[in-house]
């Protein structure tokens, strides 16, 4: 049954997620949950610098959650390591729903945390960012 609903890319990525784990020391942290099903999600990011640019250096996620939101936060970490912060951006929720090749309609809010988690730890690293400046 599970496997009849799930495309091939979200049954890899629940069978072997990508980027699971922690950075102790990281730049941006993130934490969302759903409170309808309980669900919770982390993701770590360090962020490095390439040719002036700011970049997803590395990137760990921890979810306690159900099969779709393993997958969502996995394949998401592997779209948006190594990419500028501004590529990081441009990710949405459809960008992940298609890389998944698609959810079942009623898990899609699976990939919108996901989606919130990118956008929170990003905006936790700049809001990080400003603070050292202004102590500076
Ligand atoms: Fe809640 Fe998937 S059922 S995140």
């Amino acid at each position: 049954m599970f496997n009849e609903l799930y495309s091939e890319t979200v049954l890899r990525h629940v069978r072997s997620p990508k980027n699971m784990g922690v950075i102790k020391d990281a730049d941006g942290e993130a934490k969302v949950g759903n409170p309808v099903c309980g669900d919770i999600m982390k993701l770590y990011i360090k962020v490095g610098e390439r040719k002036g640019e700011k970049y997803v250096k590395d990137v760990k996620f921890q979810t306690l959650g159900c099969g779709a939101a393993i997958a969502s936060t996995s394949i998401a970490t592997t779209l948006i390591k190594g990419k500028t912060l501004s590529e990081v951006k441009k990710i949405t929720k459809q960008t992940i729903l298609k890389a998944l090749g698609g959810l079942p309609q009623s898990k899609i809010h699976c990939s919108v945390l996901a989606d919130e988690a990118l956008a929170k730890a990003i905006k936790n690293y700049r809001s990080k960012t400003k603070t050292a400046l202004k102590s500076n």
